[in-house]
């Protein structure tokens, strides 16, 4: 790793995300991975997007069944985020987890967004996937496990100024 590389992750370590578990299927067998590069992208139509290292199983995966979930961890699931982050032939076992949709969900998740793949773009050694929403809800009152500086964490206090902005510029139930 060069210097520069590892000054760019200790920098963008400082951008705190979310977490989420990145579900489909190949053939029969559930795949799933943990991943903090998603993004929201568009609503109208409704797009976001994940970012996947090319080399991983679940980015072939992806690219054959062409339909993902994302699953947004919560407050206190740091073990459910390494588990998902660790390679595993059964990362799925012992998990409350539905299919309904087509894709397998997490039945702890705080939120979950059923996804076809609607583009796939070249990003260095990631391909940026992007996911036309086809289904979504969320579970109201959980707080997100939180992603910062390489260490998991949570909200320790929801600050209402964000309701106040939302009010001014006139975005309505968030
Ligand atoms: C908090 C956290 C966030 C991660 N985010 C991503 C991500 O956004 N994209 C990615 O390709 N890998 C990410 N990873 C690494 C993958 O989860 C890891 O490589 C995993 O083994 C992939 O699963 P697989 O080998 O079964 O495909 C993240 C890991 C952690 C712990």
């Amino acid at each position: 790793m060069t210097e520069l590389q590892r000054r760019y992750r200790q920098a963008i370590g400082r951008f705190a995300t979310g977490v989420t578990v990145i579900t489909t299927q190949d053939g029969d067998r559930l795949v799933g991975m943990t991943a903090s590069a998603v993004a929201s992208l568009s609503l109208e139509p409704p797009l976001l997007l994940v970012c996947i290292s090319n080399r991983l199983p679940t980015h072939r995966a992806l690219e054959q069944s062409r339909q993902f979930g994302v699953n947004v961890l919560g407050e206190g699931d740091d073990a459910l985020a390494l588990r998902f982050a660790t390679p595993s032939d059964d990362k799925f076992a012992g998990l409350d987890v539905h299919l309904d949709h087509g894709v397998p969900l997490l039945d702890r998740a705080i939120a979950r967004f059923v996804c076809d793949v609607h583009e796939c773009l070249p990003g260095g050694d990631h391909s940026i996937f992007i996911g036309a929403i086809r289904h979504c809800e969320h579970v109201p009152g959980r707080r997100p496990l939180l992603y910062f500086a390489s260490g998991f964490g949570g909200i320790q206090q929801v600050h209402d100024a964000l309701g106040r902005t939302a009010e001014l510029l006139g975005m309505t139930g968030i």
